[in-house]
């Protein structure tokens, strides 16, 4: 069964979404669109070909007036929490961009919303869809047990409107990817945090952009990330740069010598890089294709998604943390924020 979706937000991302991921679905088809700048709408839904009666400027009149099973929310990160509740209330079930919402206790509010009305819920984490995470994960347990990380991450970013007056912007926009790359590949949530976050001299961001975390994991395993969007210079890939120290040798994901991927080193130095030619996945299933095919499947069987706005809450808990912790100076445990 095809479902019927509105996607609402095309803005850079949301448009990119639209564009190469929810046209090239056949689990979804638009029932209509919402984008609250007119002329962006009118030029992204002809480009998708969505009727002109079928877009909206007020997403809450497009929930009230379209046929409907599903919103996609795309749009700027500080409106997920109110046009997430607008369509939960109206008893759509809803796939969320990261970051879910800003607030721990608005995330908790929409799962039991989502809880109550029996409706799916779930963020788009489509970092655990690429072929670079899911290599990395395989990868554990081949040269030992797992002993601690490290991750980084460096970029020189232009912020978005929003994202430049955004409070806790790096944790919220682009460490949410790592973090909760922490807690898929170890299958952990994060017990502790030690956290700092910096801004930087003329920097045309007022949260900060600068982060730097110890972690222990669930499962007593130490994680240190230090992330920034504010580095000139040398810039990372999007899924960052990892070491996974094991008892016998060490497992990266990174640029040893045949390009950014997943390289496996033993105790004598011996360097294996694992090719992706037969996967894990092909492109067609890659990121956003497999976080729609699961939202489809989960509306249709009603199971809890892996992705779920539950699961969620222990990322976001962790990045609330990390601030937490750099404010107070003190550790912090991402547990205690999920009520
Ligand atoms: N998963 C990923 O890899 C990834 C990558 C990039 C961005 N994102 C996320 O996608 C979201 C959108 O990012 P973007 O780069 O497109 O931002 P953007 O600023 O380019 O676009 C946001 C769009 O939302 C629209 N909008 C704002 N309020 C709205 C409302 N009330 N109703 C309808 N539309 C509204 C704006 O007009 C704009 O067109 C953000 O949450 C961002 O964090 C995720």
């Amino acid at each position: 069964m095809t479902l019927k979706l509105i996607q609402v937000g095309l803005g850079m991302h949301g448009f990119g979404v639209a564009l190469h991921f929810v046209k090239a679905s056949e689990d979804f088809r638009y029932a209509g669109v919402a984008e609250i700048n007119p002329d962006r709408l009118k030029n992204c839904a002809a480009e998708l070909g969505v009727p002109e009666e079928n877009c909206f400027t007020d997403y809450k009149e497009a929930f009230a007036a379209l046929e409907a099973d599903a919103v996609f929310v795309t749009a700027a990160s500080p409106y997920h929490y109110e046009i997430c509740k607008a369509a939960l209330e109206q008893g759509l079930h809803v796939l969320v961009e990261k970051p879910f919402v800003l607030d721990i206790g608005e995330a908790c509010e929409l799962v039991g919303l989502a809880k109550q009305k029996g409706l799916i819920l779930m963020v788009s984490q489509n970092y655990r869809y690429q072929n670079h995470v899911l290599s990395l994960k395989n990868a554990i347990g081949e040269v030992g047990q797992p002993l601690f990380v490290q991750a980084q991450f460096f970029y020189d970013h232009f912020g978005k409107d929003y994202q430049q007056v955004m409070d806790n912007f790096m944790l919220l926009e682009m460490a949410v990817h790592h973090v909760d790359m922490i807690r898929y590949l170890f299958e952990s949530n994060i017990k502790s945090v030690s956290g700092k976050t910096w801004n930087i001299e003329g920097s045309m961001y007022k949260g900060h952009p600068n982060v730097q975390a110890s972690m222990e994991l669930d499962n007593g395993m130490p994680v240190f990330y230090l992330g920034s969007l504010v580095s000139k210079g040398l810039s990372s890939p999007w899924e960052g740069e990892w070491r996974i120290q094991c008892q016998e040798g060490s497992i990266h994901l990174g640029d040893l010598g045949q390009g950014y991927g997943v390289y496996i080193v033993d105790a004598q130095q011996n360097k294996r890089f694992i090719s992706y030619e037969n996967g894990p996945l092909p492109d067609s299933k890659q990121g956003i294709h497999s976080v729609l095919a699961e939202f489809a499947a989960r509306i249709q069987d009603g199971g809890e998604p892996a992705l779920s706005g539950r699961d969620n809450l222990h990322t976001l808990a962790a990045l609330i943390a990390f601030s937490d912790s750099a404010k107070t100076g003190s550790v912090s445990y991402p547990a205690t924020y999920i009520k």
